[in-house]
């Protein structure tokens, strides 16, 4: 198939297999070397890009990008940051003036973190760099040069423009969620790809390309439709192709734990791709939006042909890899209530950034008179797939808001879950975790804020 996107300012057309990465097509291809492999998996920032597309640009990480999600993007590389000229972009300047880089392998893909954060306008510099791994320098002045560029003029040759492209392409990505259902109908068998952030990893790390499993596939990227939040009045109709980075967002205001735990997912290079369609969709038992979405009370819409349908999201996920999808069906959209002021999201992960969860729970329990009116606990981490907890839930309802309450429904969380050891935690680990989670949402719901940060000297 034929993607065209401007690399550097300049227009390319390549001819591709679906599934080459950028990062393979910019070293191999184009021996632009600058864009390093560090892990090939999403978790160093070594391979980071800015992608420039009608909403603005955003870093990526290249390793798990695969062409034709770049088609009519602009893609700037580190070989197109300083000026035609050869003059430094400042970030570039910054990292020498602070001696911010060492071996220098992670160099290029902090200053693409630095320079598209430095575009945006971006201060946060230890959120916007998170996705980004320095194994030598140290961080304290990679952030000092971030901080320095700050107020230095945009060089003008990396504000890019995307491409208008006709809408005939040839590329297996269709515009609109109907154009989309009719291909999941001829393809029932199929795999779509949204953010690529797993498919991406079935790529690079198990070769799935290679034994014809990804022969065919449609990309989810042009439906603009699917990348809707509507506001329904008391309720948000999130598009199952929202990134995390819009859902956090919408959420941040309204759902302010919920948005909390976003804040961790991933880095930011990874919540820039990753959608909350192929969140849920992919049933993992560690995903974190689903406790949050079940917790919340979230419905799920799926959508085969012109039929569609509605259930409560915990419903979808029936088993350890299996869910409650049909061939050629898919996740349109999950929609959530504005107001859950009782909603707390707690992820426990073994690095505070950018690491996958051992256990996270979701809580918002309802309390009039001091008595328990309704409970919605869930899990990640706790069972093959994201979990409510009945037992523990049904301890707590008709019944006082005490420490004994919450004590007793800790017992039934024992009985919910049987939590597995792997490399991430152990089962009783798991277990005491929850049971810590439930009563720190007792604390926090008094009053007693944890703040996980306090660990942080
Ligand atoms: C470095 C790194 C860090 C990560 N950190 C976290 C984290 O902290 N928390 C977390 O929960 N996850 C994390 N993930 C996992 C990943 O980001 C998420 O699962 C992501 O949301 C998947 O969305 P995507 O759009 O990239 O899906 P894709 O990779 O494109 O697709 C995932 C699956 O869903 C299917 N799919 C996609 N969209 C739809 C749809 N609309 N309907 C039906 N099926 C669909 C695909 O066919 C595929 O099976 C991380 C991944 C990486 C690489
Ligand atoms: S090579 Fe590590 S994130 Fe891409
Ligand atoms: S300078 Fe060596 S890894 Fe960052």
């Amino acid at each position: 198939m034929i993607v065209t996107f401007l690399l550097n300012g300049e227009i390319v057309e390549v001819d591709t297999p679906p599934t080459q990465t950028l990062l393979d097509y910019l070293r191999e291809t184009r021996d632009l070397k600058g864009t390093k492999e560090g892990c090939n998996e999403g978790d160093c920032g070594a391979c980071s890009i800015m992608v420039t597309d009608a909403t603005g640009a955003r870093s990526l990480n290249a390793c798990i990008l695969f062409l034709p999600q770049l088609h009519g993007k602009a893609v700037r590389t580190v070989e197109g940051l300083a000026a035609p000229d050869g003059t430094l972009h400042p970030v570039q300047q910054a990292m020498i003036d602070h001696h911010g880089s060492q071996c220098g392998f992670c160099t290029p893909g902090f200053v693409m973190s630095m320079a598209t954060a430095h575009l945006n306008g971006r201060t946060d510099h230890n959120e916007a760099l998170a996705g980004n791994l320095c194994r030598c320098t140290g961080y304290a002045p990679i952030i000092r040069a971030a901080k320095s560029a700050e107020d230095a003029p945009i060089p003008d040759h990396v504000r890019d423009t995307p491409l208008e492209l006709p809408n005939e392409t040839q590329i297996p990505a269709p515009e609109t969620s109907d154009a989309l259902a009719q291909w999941c109908l001829a393809h029932p068998e199929g795999t779509l790809i949204a953010g690529a952030t797993d498919v991406g990893l079935w790529v690079t790390k198990n070769f799935a390309d290679r034994d014809g499993k990804l022969d065919e596939v449609a990309f989810l990227n042009r439906c603009t439709d699917l990348q809707k939040i509507d506001d329904q009045g008391d309720a948000l109709r999130i598009g199952a192709g929202v990134t995390m980075t819009d859902v956090l967002a919408a959420v941040g205001d309204l759902h302010p734990s919920y948005a909390e735990m976003i804040r961790r997912y991933g880095s930011l290079q990874v919540r820039n791709a990753a959608t909350i369609g192929g969140n849920i969709a992919n049933g993992s038992p560690i995903g974190d939006n689903p406790p949050a979405l079940i917790a919340l009370g979230a419905i799920l819409h799926l959508r085969q042909g012109d039929t569609r349908r509605d259930l409560p999201i915990e419903d979808y996920f029936i088993d350890y890899g299996k869910q409650d999808r049909k061939p050629g069906e898919f996740v349109e959209a999950v929609t959530i209530p504005k107001s859950a002021a009782a909603l707390r999201c707690y992820k426990l992960s073994k690095r505070f950034d950018q690491d996958i969860s051992a256990v996270c729970g979701a809580f918002n329990i309802t309390v009039i008179d001091e008595q328990i009116t309704d409970a919605r606990i869930a899990f990640g981490g706790m069972a093959g797939t994201p979990k409510r907890a009945p037992l523990s839930e049904a301890a707590l309802i008709g019944k006082p808001w005490s420490l004994e309450t919450i004590s007793n429904a800790a017992a039934g969380l024992r009985k919910d879950f049987q939590p597995m050891s792997d490399m991430r935690a152990s089962a009783d680990y798991r277990m005491e975790a929850a049971i810590g989670q439930l009563h720190r949402y007792f604390d926090d719901m008094n009053g007693n804020e944890t703040d996980v940060l306090e660990v942080r000297a």
